[in-house]
């Protein structure tokens, strides 16, 4: 058990799809075996995009049910809800008033928004609120309130967690050292998960394989990839095949050495490497697709492990939140 505290958060908008999970969720699972993690669904976070409490409550139970039908060990990570940790809007408050405006300018999920506006014509401000633009310090908070080490994150959040780690040095500057400096840990196979048409499998692309969908649709998935017309017969080149490149993420290192000689190998056709791959995959997830029923079947089940874990949380939030009332306010 290694001495680091990790942290991350997950947005309440929707069930992951196998991209996330073999680029986001698997990794934060194993690594939760070895270090105390602190693990939240950031509902808070949700709210500058979804207006509609029943959608993020349902999206919520749907995260929280699939982490634990995952296998994330409840003896080294707390899960908890990030509304739920009240000092987490109390500390976003205070650390705004030693935040740079200018940082606020410069995060790419703000100019995203002010260049589409410029590109349309619109103003620079057209449909941003001040969740989204003041979206850094709430996650600063969430990183800051638990004396994080390492945020395991997907690229797109690297900023944001450099960010945390700007706004710590700044409260440190003034009032002393209060807060340690976090640093983002990004997975190298984060955000390489092949989709159906060989692009990075992402909603907006329109072509993700669901995580939880019942088998006949995962087949059809996959059974959808998209091959050139190579003939089973015709030796193929395993290291340009979404097929095997997804496989690797479902086998061991011998049955991905037996495939990928198998799959360059004439005899072997595109519809039976995909029907390999489909039983793999299907071996994999069935079980996690069946606790995640049951979970969602039995959400009481879900709130216990919920409050237990805002309980844990609460009582670190609440020592260090009391430290930097004492020095902003004595
Ligand atoms: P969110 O909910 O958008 O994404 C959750 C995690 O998944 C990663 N991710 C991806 N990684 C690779 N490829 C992709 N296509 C992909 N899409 C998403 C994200 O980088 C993230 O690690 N702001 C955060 C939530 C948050 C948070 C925090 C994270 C709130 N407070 C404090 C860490 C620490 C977010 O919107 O993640």
């Amino acid at each position: 058990m290694s001495e680091k505290i990790v942290l991350t958060g997950i947005k309440p908008t929707g069930i992951p799809h196998i991209g996330n999970y073999v680029g986001a969720l698997k990794p934060l699972i194993e690594m939760a075996r070895h270090n105390k993690t602190y693990m939240f669904i950031a509902d808070l976070h949700a709210l500058n995009t979804i207006h509609d409490a029943a959608q993020i409550r349902r999206h919520t139970y749907e995260i929280a049910a699939l982490l634990m039908a995952a296998g994330l060990d409840l003896e080294n990570a707390v899960l908890f809800r990030q509304s739920d940790i009240v000092q987490v809007s109390q500390l976003a408050t205070m650390l705004m008033n030693v935040t740079p405006k200018g940082l606020m300018n410069r995060a790419h999920s703000y100019k995203a928004s002010v260049d589409k506006n410029t590109a349309a014509g619109l103003d620079t401000d057209a449909g941003v609120n001040m969740g989204l633009y003041t979206y850094p310090v709430l996650m600063a908070a969430d990183i800051l309130l638990y004396g994080t080490d390492i945020v395991p994150v997907g690229a797109d959040q690297k900023q944001h967690v450099e960010f945390a780690r700007d706004i710590a040095g700044y409260f440190n500057k003034i009032y002393g050292e209060t807060f340690k400096l976090p640093e983002p840990a990004i997975g190298q196979d984060t955000g390489i998960i092949p989709g159906l048409d060989g692009r990075k499998m992402s909603k907006s692309y329109d072509n993700t394989i669901p995580l939880l969908c019942p088998e006949n649709e995962l087949k059809k998935k996959i059974m959808r990839i998209i091959t050139d017309s190579k003939m089973p017969d015709e030796p193929k080149d395993p290291d340009a095949s979404t097929i095997v490149q997804l496989y690797a993420h479902f086998a061991n290192a011998d049955e991905l050495a037996d495939f990928r000689a198998r799959f360059a190998a004439p005899g072997m056709g595109y519809g039976m490497a995909k029907t390999e791959l489909f039983d793999k995959v299907n071996a994999a997830l069935t079980p996690v697709r069946m606790e995640y029923e049951r979970l969602m079947a039995n959400p009481a089940e879900i709130d216990a492990v919920l409050a237990a874990g805002a309980e844990h949380a609460r009582a670190v939030a609440e020592q260090t939140y009391n430290r930097v009332k004492h020095a902003m306010l004595g």
